[in-house]
């Protein structure tokens, strides 16, 4: 979630820091910076010094080091939790999905142990992290103890890979959530190196899953994006991170290259910020009601969606309005249905903002998804969770038995338990 929106588009944090008010900028100076005076603007002290020293973290991997990178996570600590290796006794993967989590609250405690039951129940064997990771602007190190406060802690039981995407409260400098420091995200990747269950190899990757039996080719493939830059809601100062800088091409270039490479059956994209969205925040190209300048609106991540991700992918997952939403696969979207599913920790304001079709959404209550997928079979099934009693609630179910590759799919939700 974006708390801090700036008032108009293509503003650098710095401006936007100076056009709210001459004594948040000065807050921003790091050394003798009084907490009070922070406190007194609503932005904690270890956010500005956070934001004042970044900058000096791991460079953005090519391709070639990102492939490299994987194989290296997946030979990594032997005591890593493995990626699953062949489908349940059901011919099933089951995985859990999970966005906007990293507050360290109680109501992120109480959803994952509402989840923790389900994954048991259900055989899980991954799980997804859509992004806001560590609110409220990420990590300060690649070993700070937000990691253990907001991710390991919480999610303990819960002992599979997880599959981290960045948001942008993992990449925000000065500015909490405005995604205008993409280089703070590398800290969560170094973090992978010594987790047990945080999996992020590099800032973009992809991830096949067999389909077992000796069969060649993967049952599912994820892609998991960095939809940061250009998403942000500031001007990227960093040339290599701008929208038409050479980060975004070398990730829209792979993104096509793998998306078209993919002998995977089904196609799941991970993004924070959602191509279409019924909740506050809107749809890619109109983020927040802001429809000008390169930045902000998202414009080149509708772009990015559009022409290289919709009619490939089965499904687009984001986080980043907390709330639950199934949209329906349409014509504009070439048979790829977006999920949202941010509401791990934080809820959304009970309301529809936009109307694009859904199968189920939810605009008020916690929850979190689970995704089950065999060789004949998508099932997406989306529960809320009872904060005061830490329960799961199955919500909705909707089943997909074609997939997009294979021409339109058909979507046949069964309904309400
Ligand atoms: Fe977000």
């Amino acid at each position: 979630m974006c708390e801090l929106i700036p008032p108009r588009a293509d503003l650098t944090e710095d401006q936007w820091l100076r056009t709210a008010g001459p004594g948040l900028a000065d807050a921003a100076v790091p050394d003798d910076t009084p907490d009070a005076a922070a406190a007194a603007h609503g932005v904690h002290r270890r956010t500005l010094l956070g934001g004042a020293v970044a900058g000096a973290a791991l460079a953005a991997l090519p391709f070639g080091a990102q492939q490299r990178a994987v194989a290296a996570a997946r030979a990594g600590a032997a005591d890593r939790f493995p990626l699953p290796s062949a489908p349940g006794p059901s011919g099933e993967y089951a995985v859990l999905i999970t966005g906007d989590a990293g507050t360290g609250k109680a109501e992120q405690y109480a959803v994952t142990a509402a989840a923790r039951e389900i994954c048991r129940t259900e055989g899980v064997g991954l799980a997804v992290g859509l992004g806001d990771n560590i609110y409220e602007n990420g990590p300060e190190s690649d070993h700070d103890s937000e990691f253990d406060e907001k991710f390991e802690r919480p999610n303990t039981g819960i002992d599979v890979p997880w599959l981290m995407v960045l948001g942008n409260h993992d990449c925000s400098g000065l500015v909490p959530g405005s995604g205008g420091d993409p280089s703070r995200g590398d800290r969560e990747v170094a973090y992978a190196a010594t987790s047990r269950r945080w999996y992020m190899p590099s800032r973009y990757y992809n991830v096949t899953l067999p389909a077992g039996g000796g069969r060649p080719d993967p049952l599912i493939e994820f892609f998991a994006l960095d939809t940061n830059p250009v998403a942000s809601s500031v001007v990227q100062l960093d040339p290599h991170y701008r929208w038409d800088g050479p980060y975004m091409r070398e990730q829209r270039r792979w993104l096509d290259t793998a998306l078209r490479a993919s002998r995977a059956r089904w196609k799941v994209v991970l993004g924070h910020h959602p191509y279409l969205n019924n909740g506050k925040h809107g749809s890619a190209g109109s983020y927040d009601g802001f429809v000008i300048g390169h930045y902000t609106s998202g414009v080149h991540l509708k772009e990015l969606y559009e022409e290289v991700v919709c009619g490939r992918a089965d499904v687009i997952m984001s986080g980043h309005d907390h709330t639950l939403q199934i949209l329906e696969p349409t014509d504009r979207t070439r048979g790829t249905r977006q999920l949202v599913c941010g509401a791990a920790s934080k809820t959304g304001d009970g309301t529809a903002h936009f109307t694009h079709p859904a199968a189920w959404q939810d605009f008020s209550r916690h929850g979190f998804m689970l995704l089950k997928v065999s060789a004949g079979a998508m099932t997406i099934d989306a529960y809320t969770v009872d904060v005061a009693t830490k329960k799961a609630r199955l919500a909705h179910r909707t089943r997909t038995t074609r997939p997009v590759a294979a021409g339109v799919p058909v979507g046949a939700p069964a309904g309400v338990r």
